[in-house]
């Protein structure tokens, strides 16, 4: 199957993002001690870490005590990521989250996309949200930019041609009003900042199931492809 201009894009800088994987690991490790009082990851068992890249959140989810999944449809990324998470038990698929993954309804307690969102354009964030409301029992989590912005991103964010620029201009509205199929994606967002450029937006899941994804969205079979 032909890769989508992310996918390339991925594949192609995968070598030098897992350069990152350290420096990555100590910056989550301190986002997730800030954002505590407000997601004790400690209360839970398992998570899916939606466009897990190279793994690092992974690695730090896994020494948290948690059961993790990743998911990327990178396969270069997901190959650093077999690498560097070797001989932990994770769990890594090439999945992608605008199709519906081989997940039961409510089988996973949290569900977190880091930096995943803003590279989405609106219709595919509002599938995203959907997908991993459906997927999640306590919470949903998207960790990404806020409003401070700085030049190296902006530069950078330019370059890649998501949806940057307009995510950050509307990311909490657009997850509280978010509706698939006239249901609502989430019954509440609560914004916790951390002290740099992201935020965690942490979304409460409503009852959404697999028969309420959309009929075109049904109709298409998963790309997910297990190891
Ligand atoms: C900026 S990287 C972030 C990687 C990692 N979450 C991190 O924080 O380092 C974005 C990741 O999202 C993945 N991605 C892009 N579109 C996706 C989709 N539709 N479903 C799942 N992952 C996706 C990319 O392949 C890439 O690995």
């Amino acid at each position: 199957m032909a890769q989508s201009s992310s996918e390339w894009l991925f594949n192609t800088i995968a070598p030098v993002y897992g350069l990152f994987f350290n420096y990555q690991r100590r910056q989550f490790k301190r986002s997730l001690a800030q954002g505590k009082s407000h997601l004790d990851l400690s209360n839970f068992k398992s998570i899916l870490d939606v466009g897990c890249g190279t793994g690092a959140l992974c690695s730090v989810l896994h020494e948290n005590g948690l059961s993790v999944t990743g998911i990327d449809p990178a396969a270069g990324m997901l190959k650093i990521a077999r690498k560097k998470l070797a001989g932990h038990t994770i769990s890594l698929l090439q999945a992608n989250i605008l199709e519906p993954l081989p997940f039961a309804d409510k089988s996973i307690d949290v569900s977190i996309a880091s930096f995943v969102a803003h590279g989405l354009k609106p219709e595919e964030r509002r599938k995203m949200y959907h997908e991993m409301s459906r997927v999640s029992r306590s919470i949903v989590v998207i960790y990404d930019y806020n409003q401070r912005r700085s030049p190296l991103t902006t530069l950078l964010e330019w370059l890649e041609r998501g949806d940057y620029f307009r995510f950050i201009q509307q990311a909490e509205s657009e997850m509280v009003h978010c509706l698939s199929d006239l249901k609502q994606c989430f019954s509440a967002v609560e914004v916790v900042h951390t002290t740099g450029q992201a935020s965690f937006y942490l979304c409460t899941p409503t009852e959404q199931t697999r028969s309420d994804v959309s009929s075109s969205a049904a109709a298409s079979s998963s790309s997910a492809t297990a190891d």
